[in-house]
């Protein structure tokens, strides 16, 4: 039944293709036809996940393939995780749309490590991402001095081991064998966590902002590794919330800016300008960063690393570090800490009752 539908089908699919929706015949003709491509070629997992797909998402799925894109296809899929797509079909479009790359690969030059390019891929459901209304969710690719490419932010290291086209009813699809199953970017917490970022946010109220931060869509947020904070965080506990967000603020762009966007300046949430010189990022009338790692994406946007705390004043140029006493390190912390908001009379008397 279901072959003569597929050779009745293969006569005129090719004038439907890439010309608005399929009706779900269709689509799951074409689908067919790709599970039979890629079981040829001896990939048994992501066969198991195609072939699952529900039926009301067949068209949505054969729609995204275009003689222009590139279907990254997994190789091997961790049993865990197929087992629990298995038992859980609806999840499977997105996961899969995640693997099509809006480009053909062939054509494009990934930089070479530690330089990667960002590249969208047809992941939009807004069940599965926080972006702006229309945006797709990306992939980081870099190559390898060895010549591999391979797929960045991923919890292992996955690279693409062959590249080629398959052919459907003669149209020709570009695919690349990924080593593994991606997974889409996760939300801020867990990235940040993945990034072995615990020092910046062992604040707690920190942990609130950046809580409330992962739930706003479409964001880059500048966050300095566990080394970058050492001297300010203790002397953080003597803040509110209201001063704490605003240092957070600091190093929050309302949009996302991956790092070929981080040139010129651009508005922090909290108001002030953030300029871009090379790697180094300025916060205007305080202090300077390196940005030691980009583009590491979450749901909702982009994180870029930083060596330092961005401080909102020039006292903050001299933290960090050069305190020429003990016992007085502590309260220069609070008085250097406060200087990060804006100073009101009340805090500047409070500070010089602190130092005298
Ligand atoms: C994964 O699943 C396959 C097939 O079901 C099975 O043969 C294999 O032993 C499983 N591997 C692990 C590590 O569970
Ligand atoms: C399958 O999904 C159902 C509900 O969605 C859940 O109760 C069950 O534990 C799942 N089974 C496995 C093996 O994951
Ligand atoms: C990375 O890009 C920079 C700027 O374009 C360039 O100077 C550098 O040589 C590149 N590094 C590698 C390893 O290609
Ligand atoms: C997602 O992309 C598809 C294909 O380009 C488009 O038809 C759909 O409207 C997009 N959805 C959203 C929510 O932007
Ligand atoms: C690609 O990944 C596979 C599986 O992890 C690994 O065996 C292989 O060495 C990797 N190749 C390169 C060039 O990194
Ligand atoms: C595919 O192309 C070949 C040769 O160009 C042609 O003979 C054949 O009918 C085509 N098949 C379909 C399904 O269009
Ligand atoms: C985080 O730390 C673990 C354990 O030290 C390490 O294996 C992993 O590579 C680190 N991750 C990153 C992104 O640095
Ligand atoms: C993020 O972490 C904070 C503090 O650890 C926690 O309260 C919050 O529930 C987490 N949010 C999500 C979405 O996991
Ligand atoms: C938080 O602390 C700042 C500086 O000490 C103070 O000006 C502000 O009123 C406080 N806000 C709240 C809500 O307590």
């Amino acid at each position: 039944m279901r072959l003569l539908l597929f050779v009745v089908l293969s006569a005129w699919l090719p004038l439907i293709i890439g010309q608005g929706a399929l009706i779900p015949e269709e689509a799951g003709a074409f689908i067919d036809a790709m599970a039979d491509f890629f079981l040829s070629k001896g990939f048994k997992d992501g066969v198991d996940l195609i072939q699952a797909i529900p039926s009301s998402d067949m068209s949505d799925f054969a729609d995204l393939f275009s003689s222009s894109m590139t279907f990254l296809f997994p190789r091997l899929v961790p049993n865990a995780t197929l087992t629990a797509l298995l038992n859980d079909t609806e999840k499977i479009f997105d996961v899969l749309a995640y693997h099509i790359l809006d480009i053909p690969l062939g054509d494009h030059n990934i930089p070479v490590s530690p330089n990667h390019t960002v590249l969208p891929s047809a992941l939009n459901d807004t069940a599965a991402v926080l972006l702006p209304p229309g945006q797709r969710q990306s992939l980081v690719l870099t190559t390898y001095p060895d010549g591999s490419i391979h797929v960045l932010d991923q919890s292992t290291d996955i690279n693409i081991t062959s590249q080629s086209t398959f052919s459907i009813f003669n149209v020709s699809y570009g695919y690349a064998v990924v080593d593994e199953l991606l997974t889409a970017p996760l939300g801020l917490n867990d990235t940040l966590k993945a990034q072995n970022i615990t020092a910046f946010t062992s604040n707690p109220d920190i942990a609130t902002a950046i809580n409330s931060i992962g739930s706003q869509s479409g964001i880059t947020l500048f966050v300095p590794e566990d080394a970058g904070v050492v001297s300010d965080i203790a002397s953080w506990t003597h803040l509110n919330q209201t001063s704490i967000n605003s240092i957070v603020d600091s190093h929050l762009i309302d949009s996302i800016l991956y790092s070929n966007a981080l040139v010129g300046q651009h508005s922090s949430a909290a108001g002030g300008q953030l300029s871009f010189s090379g790697s180094t990022i300025s916060l205007a009338g305080g202090s300077s960063a390196n940005i030691v790692k980009t583009d590491v994406l979450t749901d909702n946007g982009v994180v870029h690393i930083i060596d330092k705390v961005l401080l909102s004043n020039p006292l903050s140029s001299s933290s960090g570090g050069s305190s020429s006493g003990s016992s007085s390190s502590g309260v220069r912390a609070v008085a250097l800490t406060c200087s990060t908001v804006v100073l009101t009379t009340a805090m500047t008397a409070f500070i010089l009752s602190l130092l005298v």
